[in-house]
């Protein structure tokens, strides 16, 4: 391999394993993908879905992007959504956050520019509305993980507005939506609350 050799080593050494446990691995993930959950997560390299949460190829659906946004007028976010909710079928669809999120620091504290301004400007929207909170944070610290909260909140409400969510809840489908975050410190998700749901038994 010309470019890039130890990625494909790893690759092939990574191949290997699965099928030392399994040898029909990858026959049964051909098959068909019926995930139950639908991640919706940070760009973040620190953040990977499949492993903070041990899960294997198949059994989680993906999007992950800058700070873990989700709009109606991201063509892209908006086809992932449709795709996990009307043909996968997904029961749970999990928004995380993480603390240390540049993404959202760049929101509140400025100093970028080009297309990353502009995809984190609905942050900035927010964090302008919600200032009398983030001020109430003295440490600049505090306000930060604060903001990565109530983009968590604001992206779950926009899920949750979505065409492809309120169609499946006004069929009575099984769907419920989570807010969490993650904490780069120690790896740990933590549940914020915010769960809503249709026709899903929830602990
Ligand atoms: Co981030």
């Amino acid at each position: 391999m010309k470019y890039l050799p130890e990625l494909f080593e790893r690759n092939r050494r990574w191949a290997a394993e699965q099928l030392a446990g399994d040898p029909s691995f990858f026959e049964r993930l051909c098959e068909i993908q019926r995930p139950k959950y639908f991640w919706i997560g940070c760009a973040d390299s620190r953040v990977p879905a499949n492993q903070i949460i041990g899960m294997q190829p198949g059994e989680v659906f993906v999007h992950r992007n800058v700070a873990n946004r989700y709009g109606d007028d991201d063509v892209n976010a908006r086809a992932v959504l449709e795709y996990a909710v009307e043909a996968l079928g997904v029961e749970h669809i999990i928004v995380c956050g993480h603390y240390g999120c540049g993404g959202v620091r760049a929101a509140l504290e400025g100093g970028v520019q080009g297309a990353v301004a502009q995809w984190i400007a609905p942050i900035a929207k927010l964090a302008e509305a919600r200032r009398a909170e983030l001020e109430a944070c003295a440490d600049p610290a505090k306000r930060w993980a604060k903001l990565c909260e109530l983009n968590v909140a604001d992206v779950l409400s926009r899920v949750a507005g979505s065409r492809a969510v309120r169609q499946a809840w006004d069929a009575g489908r099984p769907l419920a939506l989570h807010g969490w975050i993650y904490d780069l410190h120690d790896g740990l998700l933590r549940d914020l609350n915010m769960t809503v749901g249709a026709n899903i038994s929830l602990p």
